[in-house]
């Protein structure tokens, strides 16, 4: 079984993260996401992924590399971007693609069952399956009403009343055929806002989804799915957790330090004496000073938190950036890449901080 990965996005909801770490492969629970995705799709099947890139695809081929636990792994290489569907398209275009194909969204941490999908769109004889999930808020999502046989009423993206709380999960089986008829070749195609509409009544079908699922595009959803996955949601092969459901990967230096719960230290971060981590995920290389503390925050890589300053939670602090002594980044607050913040000073909660500024 063949899988199309569209890992191409800006990631911009992601920022400042993103700027420096292409989505797909930013670390989650100090794993390049993708992974868990791959695990995921070889779970059901799959054996060859064309990961479809377009922004920083130099970094995803860098990190992934062109085997991944025995699947081969392509790279589709835009030179635009081409939305959700046009991507496909070229694949196709570059003959790449087998008569059936799964096309997956790549932010989504999930476990949802792709076999049983497979089964019903063989059953079916549907054209395009696509896997519904049920979620209280439906506004960031596709929201997507089937009749009682699974057939699809209608395809309504970021709807501002929808009927129906099932929206589009990002995981589609896909005819070869409907790519080749339905996609329009060499410019940007949506399949949410201009394929999937033109289907309905012609072969578009749900398959109503169960399991856990998230979008990880946002840095709250990006926090929701590390705890997730530290509780154990979706069940991945993380190593052990320790006593306070954390992880703290090799080369950390944490003693006399206060970690946890439910963190995550990437590669090679120290923290000083007194200082409290909890609840929050810091990419490889941080340092935290005595006495600092972060809370529910998430800090890239090589950011350094000076002794008894304070990160509040929901902050997002950019690769690099440097929170001199005592200062506190307010909550919610995003500092952009090599942002440097005063001894003593404060970034008000909200706050967007870019590189060229500073905080005095
Ligand atoms: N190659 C490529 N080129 N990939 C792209 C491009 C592009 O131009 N634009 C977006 N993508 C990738 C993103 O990297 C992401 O993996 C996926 O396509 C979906 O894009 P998002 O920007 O994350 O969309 P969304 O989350 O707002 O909405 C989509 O996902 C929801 C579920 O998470 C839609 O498919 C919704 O209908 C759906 O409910
Ligand atoms: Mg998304």
């Amino acid at each position: 079984m063949q899988a199309l990965v569209l890992a191409g996005g800006e990631g911009t909801r992601l920022r400042p993260l993103t700027y420096t770490t292409p989505k797909p492969v930013l670390p989650l629970a100090g794993r390049p996401f993708l992974s868990f995705m791959l695990d995921w799709a070889r779970e059901h099947g799959v054996d060859e992924v064309i990961l479809s890139c377009g922004f920083m695809s130099d970094d995803v081929r860098r990190v992934l590399g062109d085997i991944y636990h025995g699947m081969r792994l392509r790279y589709v290489v835009e030179d635009e971007p081409l939305g959700t569907a046009g991507p496909v398209r070229l694949a196709y275009d570059q003959g790449l693609l087998e008569e059936r194909l799964l096309v997956l969204n790549g932010d989504v941490l999930t476990d949802v069952d792709l076999t049983e999908e497979l089964a019903q769109h063989e059953r079916t004889g549907a054209r395009v399956t696509l896997a519904l999930y049920a979620v209280e808020d439906t506004s960031s999502y596709g929201v997507v009403p089937t009749d009682a046989d699974g057939r699809v009423e209608a395809f309504l993206e970021k709807s501002p009343d929808p009927p129906t709380n099932r929206i589009n999960a990002g995981a589609y089986v896909v005819e070869g055929s409907v790519v080749g008829e339905r996609i329009p070749a060499g410019r940007a195609v949506s399949f949410e806002r201009e394929v999937f509409p033109a289907l309905v009544g012609e072969g578009l079908y749900g398959f109503p989804a169960a399991g856990y699922w998230i979008d990880i595009g946002t840095p709250e959803r990006y926090l929701e799915a590390t705890w997730d996955l530290l509780a154990g949601h979706p069940r991945s092969s993380l190593p052990p957790r320790d006593e306070t459901g954390s992880l703290v990967s090799e080369g950390c230096l944490v003693s006399g330090a206060h970690v946890g719960p439910q963190t995550v230290l990437g590669r090679n971060c120290s923290v000083g004496t007194d200082a409290r981590v909890e609840r929050s995920v810091l990419h490889d290389r941080v340092i935290v000073g005595a006495d600092a503390a972060v809370v529910e925050a998430v800090l890239a890589e090589r950011v350094r938190v000076g002794e008894r300053a304070r990160v509040e939670p929901a902050a997002v602090v950019g690769a690099g950036a440097v929170i001199g002594e005592g200062a506190v980044v307010g909550e919610g607050a995003r500092l952009e890449p090599g942002v440097r913040v005063e001894s003593g000073a404060t970034v008000e909660p909200g706050a967007r901080i870019k590189a060229a500024e500073g905080v005095r």
